[in-house]
């Protein structure tokens, strides 16, 4: 459907609208209702799902359909434990690029050299969960070559999240860092039409391969407008230090014309119900951290609200994620690529989901230029 034959928008206020309110494709995957702050996850409330489950099941859920069984999880959970392997070829690949780069873009890199070694026919389930699980295999190889270190193997006995924690630092985590850095891996796994889910759609349309689909999508995550924000946030809750020297921050910001990074949302105009759960865990991985960021929102969204009348910018999930990514102990530059280790989940759902109904997305520009103009050979401009 269209936003013409849905009686939305016309064709040009779409083409200035980022897409705004464009239906581009069904899914059964998650439903966002941006007015009541409602996530939900192929049924199953976000709060639900945050507060009592584990990123397998999510994932699970997101692939196959359905909530697992206890056997279902253990067959997934012994099928991604023979996947999160570092193949030689992408070690060597991660080991020739320079250890300066983002880990986002060594994430891509990754990625597309695991796609060329490793992917062939069409995406299925098993495709989405060996490449799932590499993500934090290759992120926590980035993180150790350019720190000097050795990468690590997977420990067997760890889950997603643990091992992603003890692949970075050798050392097995404290288990409220793995509560901590799970509930974020479920909260982020899925969230309907979002730029870099569309991405991977797009190219999945194309009868394109699961990695390259995947490749896109990192890209488009990467901005700091969709899943770069997080470190901007670290970044603004360090510049502005101390709560009393918050206000004549966040004021100069705005009168500079900047925007406050973890605010606003194409979809939610009231409080991203993702922000809700983040800011309980961030509240109880650091109280001291936690009290400077809440100090921060109440004073941006009141000076948002005072500054931008009419807008709805509320807290987004970027906010709370920033603390909660540094409280388990997490650098900044890896803010953005762990949102891509739980995101994989989603946007490889998303791609079976579009090649199992296929149809090319090809979507037409209103063309705004000359159509008259006279030619004049290269010889006589
Ligand atoms: N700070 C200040 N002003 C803002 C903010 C913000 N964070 N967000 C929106 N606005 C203002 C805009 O300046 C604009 O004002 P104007 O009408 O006076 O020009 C108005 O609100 C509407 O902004 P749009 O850009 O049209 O809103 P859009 O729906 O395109 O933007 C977005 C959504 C990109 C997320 C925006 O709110 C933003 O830039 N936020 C900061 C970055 C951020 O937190 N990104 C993470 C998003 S969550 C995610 O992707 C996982």
């Amino acid at each position: 459907m269209t936003a013409e034959t849905s009686g939305t928008t016309s064709t040009t206020e779409q083409n200035r609208g980022g897409l705004e309110g464009v239906v581009a494709a069904t899914t059964v995957l998650s439903k966002i209702e941006g007015t009541t702050g409602k996530l939900i996850y192929r049924g199953y409330n976000i709060h639900d799902l945050a507060r009592s489950t584990s990123f397998e099941e999510i994932a699970y859920l997101l692939w196959y359909g359905k909530l697992p069984t206890k056997m279902e999880l253990v067959d997934l959970k012994v099928q991604m434990l023979e996947e999160r392997t570092l193949p030689t070829e992408v070690l060597q690949v991660l080991n020739d690029l320079p250890s300066t780069i983002a880990p986002m873009d060594a994430l891509r890199t990754a990625v597309s050299a695991w796609g060329a070694m490793s992917v062939e026919g069409k995406p299925g389930i098993d495709q989405a969960i060996a490449l799932t699980v590499r993500f934090p295999v290759f992120l926590a190889a980035f993180h150790r070559l350019r720190n000097g270190l050795e990468p690590l193997e997977s420990h067997p006995e760890l889950d997603y999240a643990a091992n992603y924690l003890y692949l970075l630092s050798g050392q097995i985590p404290k288990e409220e860092h793995v509560k901590a850095l799970n509930a974020y891996l479920v909260l982020l796994a899925d969230h309907g039409m979002n730029a870099s889910t569309f991405t991977a759609r797009v190219v999945a349309s194309t009868e394109s391969d699961i990695a390259s689909a995947v490749v896109a999508a990192v890209g488009a995550l990467k901005g700091p407008l969709h899943g770069g924000a997080p470190s901007k946030v670290q970044d603004m809750l360090e510049a502005i230090g101390t709560q009393d020297r918050a206000e004549g921050w966040l004021r100069d910001a705005l009168a500079r014309g900047e925007r406050l990074m973890g605010f606003g949302h194409r979809v939610y105009k009231t409080e991203d119900p993702r922000a809700e759960e983040l800011r309980e865990l961030a509240r109880l991985a650091d109280p001291q951290a936690f009290a400077l960021a809440r100090r921060v929102e109440e004073l941006a969204l009141a000076l948002l609200q005072e500054q931008k009348p009419g807008r709805h910018l509320y807290t987004n999930v970027e906010f709370y994620s920033a603390v909660l990514l540094a409280s388990v102990g997490l650098p900044g530059d890896l803010f953005t690529p762990t949102f891509a280790a739980s995101r994989v989940a989603g946007w490889t759902a998303h791609i079976l989901e579009q090649i199992n109904n296929n149809r090319l997305i090809r979507p037409e520009a209103e063309y705004t230029g000359p159509t008259e103009m006279h030619f004049v050979p290269l010889g006589e401009r």
